[in-house]
């Protein structure tokens, strides 16, 4: 029998630190049973105090994940960690996860603390924490970069209050594999009762060292669990990446001979619903999720594997899940075969008007769309889901005309507050003449950070997935948007990212 190794994943905590990635409750609810789906053991979903949105969101994954450990991230403080047992309440299994930072430079110049102070507050924390649920983990914020004599004085403290896992941050992603796993060897060897608890590390990849960092720290030092995204969504260059941890410890188990219980076959539908969800496209090139990460351009190498596979593929696509975008519905699928598929997919929407409306614009979709894939479904939930909120800015219709001989020009109707609102305009592009009219309207100001298009599945009658990423007074956000039609699927993305700097959503979830 393998040793286990404990996923943790963090991507609706940290992987939501990305710009512009803030998730909805709702949202929040699909990634955590597609999670649970994969079988990860522990689903980081929020960090309740940080939001009244985000405390809902932690307790509404609590109430319904029942194969997964839910965690909620805390401060070091009675009020965040009261917050973190509140939202778990519902929970099967519930963790606390408390941080605080204990390199010098964070002590002084951020929490302006003495060591002495931060060891008090650890320690406090903990022990109220522990009163109220077993499962405590304890993270040392830019643990790699602090003094190993403080941190180990630090964690036996925490340890003895009841932390059962032990979890250390390469906060800013300054480690190197080598040393990493050396110094978490170390500080295992060295705090008395570390065999009280489970080691953790959770690696920031802004050297792209995160997952090698994290497997070290498995080899070297001996840890038995890592926290990750999928996709390796995070803060700046983002966390570990899920999918290659799993993957190199699956591919290449005769050199760690560890198990992990991940459900591979479910990381690449994993891997598009978050990408779908947040606006974050998946680099082709990306290990394991990649849309290239199984093409074989080069003729020898396509000669090699049509003689046999091993030559040049060490994993099989549909091990990740690469083939799980079967067919699933077409124009004659009916409602009850509709609603089967959504409920596969974890799906669940609020009422039958909501399935109703879901089901009509199915059926619009399968008129235009002879296949509907999996990954059609989601899009046209989270569309729906855009259009079903009560936003200030809606599309009503839109048409837009360009060609060799003549200048594009767009002209659209919007309802603002549900007064409708007619504007054309001019533009470089189709879609740059869609969204001056929308800005027409709008007048926003908002400077546009990006705008990129993705087809959701293949083929040139797949739908147009777009993001748009809009900056104004310090927000960043992303709008999504999908249709056959890319000018329509960008004037969604537009409003939709509209709406958000509208709203009252949180600027950066980690406050
Ligand atoms: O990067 C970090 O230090 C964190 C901790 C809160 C675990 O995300
Ligand atoms: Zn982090």
């Amino acid at each position: 029998m393998k040793e286990r190794l404990i996923i943790f994943d963090t991507t609706m905590r940290d992987g939501e630190q990305s710009p512009g990635a803030s998730m909805t409750k709702e949202e929040k609810l699909r990634i955590a049973r597609q999670l649970e789906r994969m079988r990860v053991d522990v689903i980081e979903a929020g960090f309740p105090a940080s939001s009244n949105g985000d405390f809902e969101a932690v307790q509404a994954v609590a109430g319904v994940i029942k194969e997964s450990t839910v965690a909620g991230l805390c401060r070091a403080n009675d009020r965040d960690i009261q917050r973190g047992i509140d939202a778990l309440k519902n929970a099967k299994s519930g963790r606390i996860h408390i941080f605080i930072a204990t390199s010098e430079l964070h002590m002084e110049k951020k929490l302006r603390m003495t060591p002495e102070q931060v060891l008090e507050q650890a320690t406090l924390s903990v022990r109220f924490a522990r009163k109220h649920r077993d499962d405590i983990e304890f993270s040392p914020e830019d643990g790699s970069r602090s003094d190993p004599d403080f941190l180990c004085r630090v964690l036996e403290a925490v340890i003895k209050e009841g932390a059962s896992t032990i979890n250390i941050p390469d906060t800013v992603g300054y480690a190197v594999p080598e040393q990493f796993g050396e110094f978490i060897r170390k500080l295992r060897e060295k705090v008395p009762n570390s065999d009280k608890a489970v080691w953790s590390v959770h690696c920031h990849n802004d050297l792209g060292m995160a997952v090698a960092n994290s497997l070290a720290a498995v080899t070297i030092g001996g840890a038995r669990q890592i926290e990750c995204t999928v996709n390796g969504l995070g803060e700046r260059a983002g966390n570990t990446s899920l999918e290659e941890v799993v993957m190199a410890v699956r591919t290449r188990g005769d050199f760690f001979n560890l198990a992990t219980r991940i459900d591979t076959s479910q990381i690449v539908p994993a891997s598009r619903l978050v990408s779908q969800i947040t606006g974050f496209v998946v680099q082709p090139n990306k290990a394991v999720v990649g849309a290239n990460a199984f093409a074989h351009a080069s003729g020898i190498h396509q000669d090699g594997v049509l003689k046999s596979r091993d030559t040049y593929e060490i994993m099989r696509a549909e091990d990740v899940g690469w083939t799980a975008n079967k067919i699933v519905l077409g124009k004659l699928s009916g409602r009850s075969a509709f609603r089967q598929r959504l409920k596969e997919l974890g799906i669940e929407l609020d009422g039958e008007d909501a399935y109703n409306k879901a089901f009509q614009r199915f059926k619009d979709l399968a008129d235009k769309k002879a296949d509907i894939f999996d990954e059609d479904l989601h899009a046209l939930v989270s569309d729906g889901a855009t259009a079903a909120a009560a936003e200030h800015w809606q599309l009503v219709r839109m048409s837009q005309a360009s060609g060799t001989e003549e200048r594009p020009h767009a002209k659209l109707v919007l309802t603002e507050a549900g007064k409708e609102r007619k504007a054309d305009a001019d533009g470089d592009g189709p879609v740059d003449a869609t969204f001056k009219a929308i800005e027409r309207v709008a007048k926003s100001g908002a400077e546009l950070l990006l705008f990129s298009v993705n087809a959701v599945t293949q083929g040139t009658e797949s739908q147009g997935e777009v993001t748009v990423r809009l900056a104004k007074g310090g927000r960043i956000v992303n709008g999504v948007g999908a249709d056959t039609d890319i000018v329509v699927a960008s004037a969604k993305a537009y409003v939709n990212a509209l709406n958000k700097l509208q709203g009252t959503q949180r600027i950066n979830p980690q406050m």
